[in-house]
């Protein structure tokens, strides 16, 4: 081990006098810049996106779970700058990178965003510098496709640059767990690279768990991602079982989770949606194929949670049927088109499924949601919609109500009181037996 590059950056990571680049100002990179702005260490963000980068430099956030006093304060104060000029990418001791990591329209691994940031690393890599990918990949991505990139420089590994993954597990939204809370799985490509990835780390979050590879950090995102996906797929499967039954899968999942070992509870939903359950565990699957293997789990997973928008409208279509009417011109409104409750991200999310298929049936469809006032084009969709106010009037004129999303913010009695219909797939109107007869749990 070179000691002396390795200590020397160590140094000033400790004495906070490392200067820290994180490359993709989203929901994984931002609250990570403040975190270190926080703990005093200068921070320069960098983002392709030049609308994005005008705004935080003028201290405005476009998260909602991020208030613009949070950025402002070190806007001021000098410590953040932001910049999509990547030629100061040599400026930086430590390099985060926070870029997409989405899939094709055929379901593999969209690497462009990670490529592009290594090239740009490339460029202006300098001898003492430590680069750590924290996007979620394959086992294989730090060492196959940035480790050669960055070794083309004729800069040497372990001795002139150190290169490490560590996964992000940022829950947007999570009140209970900030970012400082949440433990960080950290590697490195050698024992200098884990020790100087570790020391930044320690800075800012309360406790590091070092691993003894990338691959071994990087499947570990994927296993806490597919876990979900397959638990998820789980219960989504025992609820349109459950459904023909005549059971109620949420008391059934209530009940279960008295049990104080061995259950863990997941509760079913109208699908899956996100930035990282639907999307993550296909990085697997596809690389599995290199070895020869089927990860059938995860395929099945997969085929179960994109199945279930279409159960939800068809549970529409009955319920509708059952009121003598037909889903061609039926009014319908969907409440909540995030992926998951009180966030501002709709990627992913099975709302836009469910209005699609519902559209492509012939029915006028509106959308609430009090985190997204327009809807932008997706991966797959293009609405052009805007949220309608969610008034008496609004709900007396809509043949149903879905709600999709459990925003906490509605008042989900207030729904159930003046819409004809609700189709429920959160359980948000468990405890409003009064008015059962214009409730399907879906
Ligand atoms: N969102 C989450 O909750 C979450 C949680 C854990 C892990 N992750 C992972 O973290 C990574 C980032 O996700 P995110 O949700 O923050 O994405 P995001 O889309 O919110 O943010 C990514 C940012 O990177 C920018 N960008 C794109 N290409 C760039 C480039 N070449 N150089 C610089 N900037 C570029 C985009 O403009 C955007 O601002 C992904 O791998 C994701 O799977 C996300």
């Amino acid at each position: 081990m070179n000691t002396n590059k390795v200590d020397g950056l160590i140094r000033k990571v400790e004495k906070k006098k490392a200067l820290v680049g994180v490359i993709g100002m989203g929901y994984v990179g931002l609250p990570l810049v403040l975190r270190f702005c926080e703990e005093g260490f200068q921070i320069l963000g960098f983002d392709v996106d030049s609308k994005k980068v005008a705004k935080l430099k003028r201290g405005k956030s476009y998260l909602k779970s991020i208030p613009s006093s949070r950025i402002s304060q070190f806007v001021r104060s000098g410590r953040l700058n932001i910049t999509d000029d990547f030629s100061h990418l040599s400026q930086p001791d430590c390099i985060l990178i926070c870029v997409p990591t989405p899939l094709t329209e055929k379901m593999e691994p969209d690497l462009q965003y990670i490529q592009k940031t290594t090239e740009a690393i490339r460029d202006h890599l300098r001898k003492g510098q430590l680069i750590v990918l924290e996007s979620t990949s394959y086992p294989g991505t730090t060492e196959e496709l940035i480790l050669p990139q960055l070794e083309s420089t004729g800069l040497k590994i372990g001795r002139d640059f150190f290169l490490a993954y560590s996964p992000e597990r940022e829950d947007p939204g999570n009140k209970r767990f900030g970012t400082h809370q949440i433990p960080k799985v950290v590697s490195g490509v050698t024992l200098s690279c884990q020790k100087s990835a570790i020391s930044l780390y320690r800075q800012i979050i309360q406790k590091v768990v070092p691993v003894s590879s990338p691959r071994v950090a990087e499947l570990t995102k994927l296993l806490e991602n597919i876990y979900r996906s397959v638990n998820i797929a789980l219960v989504n499967e025992l609820k349109m079982l459950a459904d023909r039954m005549g059971i109620d899968i949420w008391e059934v999942i209530e009940a279960a989770s008295t049990k104080p070992f061995g259950f863990s509870p997941f509760y079913p939903g109208p699908g899956m949606g996100g930035h990282c359950i639907p999307i993550d565990p296909f990085y697997l699957s596809w690389k599995a194929r290199e070895y020869d293997f089927t990860t059938k789990f995860i395929q099945l997973a997969g085929e179960i949670n994109v199945s279930i928008p279409y159960y939800v409208v068809s549970k529409i279509l009955d319920a509708l049927n059952e009121r003598k009417k037909s889903i061609k011109g039926a009014k319908i409104l969907i409440l909540g088109v995030a992926y998951k409750k009180d966030v501002d991200d709709a990627r992913e999310s099975p709302a836009l499924a469910i209005m699609d298929l519902l559209q492509k049936k012939g029915a006028i469809v509106l959308y609430h949601d009090p985190y997204i006032p327009s809807l932008p084009p997706f991966r797959k969709y293009l609405f052009k919609l805007k949220s309608s106010p969610l008034t008496e009037r609004l709900l007396h004129r809509m043949d149903a109500a879905v709600v999709v999303t459990d925003h906490s913010q509605i008042d989900y009695g207030w729904v159930v009181k003046h819409a004809p219909l609700v189709i429920d797939t959160r359980n948000v109107t468990k405890d409003l037996k009064r008015w059962e007869r214009k409730i399907v749990k879906a």
